[in-house]
């Protein structure tokens, strides 16, 4: 979703912004602009478009020294995709300079009341807005924007410098990511601790309802409430400050998911030892807060739900402790107390997902013991939670996620585990076993796999896919299923293999492939029967693990369920990558998707 970069120092602002911008591309956005401060006034340049229209407008036009600016990567919310409504955003005067990401929620009254009062509004958002609030407000920028985010309903991050105030500019977070760094001279702001790499090694970051003065030199953050001081804790920027490459791959899709095999070693690095024996002590999850653990609930959306999903049939088979996976958008508004023992799990790659972050609040308040499981330990749902799993999947920047939600499926596992052993259930060992195997054997298989074309031409032809699973092969065909929407565009569904006749079944004709996930053998048989009845309606038959007499069958060198949930995962991921390279889509930033989702 949007991204926000700021600079005050003694670098080129411009170099700066551009390059803090191209690290945070990968977050997804349809248009990108800068207000730099110069002794003319502020220097705006704003494009629809990615950020090359940016640069090559730069490069033609170079703008003039600046000391002090901000910009932005943006993705729509209010007001469709052109240059007017890219951000930043000034006030009538072109004093004042304003990035938003959120959505503020009473911007309809607030724009009445403004126009009511005289100002000119030059473009549909509700992130202009801000900018003329700020211009009818007296005192310092800081007492302004305070005034300014108190008026201001709904989740979002703001920075603003005022021209009038010279090298300052100030920061406030109402639930949107804000990381800020500095160094004796330079102060940095940024949606992201990755847009900070090249420059800085720690960082601070905002909470919810703090607002930072910045300065070279210096970042002060206060309550929003009181403007009372805060002491904040510097945390280390673990990712690198060479821009993000593809390398060897075509795109950071291919190449995390050859990461795979190195990603899952990763996850079980010192936790899982050549006896099979869990050890989760870096999560802060000894063995009295499992024993202490009676039910779980584990709160994700997308694939990370999905990742979730597989865990909920494991848990109930391996460790017998009851758990439920909810779509954490809807559990605010649907549950309204917890079972005591209750541990809330809230699974997420980018750990900023604001569904899981609202849920993962909602949970704590009903007085759940929250786990937060992510691929960036520093993130918000990290500092909310009691105990973190990092996922130490590396970086990821496809916007369709690969290693992070196999990663997430070891990574549960792994608790799953150490869950059933703490509670005396059964013992693990031998399933671990084909858990280690597994990176090695997956190496292989990837570099000897290969699709069938016809497979590929097939669903790349077709008005819809549907996918079938049962028991942990329904939540593997809604991930190849929300794969192949995701990069194709194709319309498809997932459906339980048991529900096929109860309606599903009607869609099913000649140019509809479907694609049974059949990983855990013990189904087999029933899938089977299902296939059956699509194939005598004329589908495209194609399994996944199990043989099911399919037209085209791809098969898995591990049968061990969890070891082939995790081998079925890489032929649907790169059906999906096949079948939208075969209709020329973007594959990294899939048309209308953002990577870390920051408005509800
Ligand atoms: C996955 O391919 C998707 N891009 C998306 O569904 C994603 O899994 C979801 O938005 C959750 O993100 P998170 O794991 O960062 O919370």
């Amino acid at each position: 979703m949007c991204g926000i970069m700021g600079y005050v120092g003694p670098r080129p602002a411009v170099n700066v912004l551009v390059g803090g911008l191209r690290r945070l591309e990968y977050r997804g956005y349809d248009s990108a602009g800068i207000a730099l401060g110069t002794t003319d006034g502020i220097h705006l340049v704003k494009r629809a478009g990615p950020l090359r229209v940016l640069s090559e407008e730069l490069e033609q036009n170079p703008p003039p020294p600046a000391a002090i600016g901000i910009g932005h990567t943006r993705w729509t919310t209010h007001g469709g995709v052109s240059d007017r409504n890219a951000h930043p955003h000034l006030d009538c005067r072109e004093q004042i300079a304003v990035v938003h990401n959120g959505i503020i929620e009473n911007a309809s009254e607030l724009r009445l009341e403004l126009e009511s009062r005289g100002h000119e509004l030059r473009s549909e958002t509700d992130s202009e807005l801000v900018a003329h609030l700020l211009e009818e407000v007296e005192g310092d920028l800081l007492h302004r924007l305070q005034v300014v985010a108190k008026r201001c309903e709904g989740a979002y991050a703001l920075l603003a410098f005022d021209l009038a105030e010279g090298l300052h500019m100030c920061a406030v977070r109402r639930t949107s990511p804000i990381a800020i760094g500095f160094n004796e001279a330079e102060v940095f702001v940024a949606s992201g601790a990755i847009a900070l790499a090249p420059w800085l090694e720690r960082c601070i970051y905002l909470d919810d309802g703090e607002i930072a003065d910045l300065r070279p030199g210096r970042a002060d953050v206060f309550r929003l409430a009181d403007l009372a001081p805060i002491e904040k804790a510097f945390h280390e920027i673990s990712v690198s400050g060479d821009l993000p490459d593809a390398g060897r791959h075509r795109h950071f899709y291919m190449k995390e998911l050859y990461e795979q095999p190195s990603a899952w070693r990763s996850v079980m690095q010192g936790r899982l030892d050549d006896s099979g024996n869990v050890d989760l002590a870096d999560t802060g999850l000894t063995h009295e807060a499992l024993r202490a653990v009676q039910r779980l609930l584990f709160l994700a959306m997308g694939s990370s739900l999905h990742a979730s999903q597989m865990a909920v049939e494991r848990l109930q088979q391996f460790a017998q402790i009851p758990a439920e996976a909810i779509l954490a958008s809807e559990f605010r508004d649907t549950r309204t107390f917890l079972e005591p023992g209750t541990l809330a799990v809230a699974v997420s790659q980018s750990g900023e997902t604001i569904d899981t972050l609202a849920a993962l609040r909602h949970a704590r308040d009903l007085g759940a013991t929250v786990l937060g499981l992510v691929n960036a330990p520093s993130s918000t749902i990290a500092r909310e939670s009691d105990f973190v799993f990092d996922l130490r999947a590396g970086t990821e920047i496809s916007v369709a996620s690969t290693k992070a939600f196999t990663t997430q499926a070891v990574a549960l596992e792994l608790l799953v585990s150490a869950l059933a052993a703490a509670h005396g259930r059964v013992d693990t060992t031998g399933r671990l076993a084909a858990l280690r195997a597994a990176p090695a054997i997956a190496e292989d298989f990837l570099m000897e796999f290969r699709l069938p074309e016809d497979l590929i031409a097939r669903c790349a032809a077709a008005p819809g896919v549907i996918f079938l699973g049962r028991g942990q092969d329904l939540s593997l065909a809604r991930e190849g299923s929300l794969k192949l929407k995701e990069l194709s565009y194709i319309w498809s569904e997932a459906f339980a293999a048991g529900e096929l006749k109860h309606g599903p079944l009607a869609l099913v004709d000649s140019r509809v492939p479907v694609i049974v996930c059949a990983t855990d053998q013990k189904h087999a048989p029933k899938l089977r029967n299902s296939l059956a009845e699509a194939s005598a309606r004329g589908a495209y038959g194609v399994s996944v693990g199990a043989d099911l007499h399919a037209t085209i069958h791809l098969g898995l060198p591990m049968h061990d369920s969890l070891a082939a949930y995790l081998l079925g995962a890489l032929p649907l991921q790169l059906l999906a990558v096949s079948v939208a390279e075969a209709r020329g889509c973007s594959i990294d930033q899939p048309r209308n998707l953002a990577k870390s989702v920051t408005v509800e």
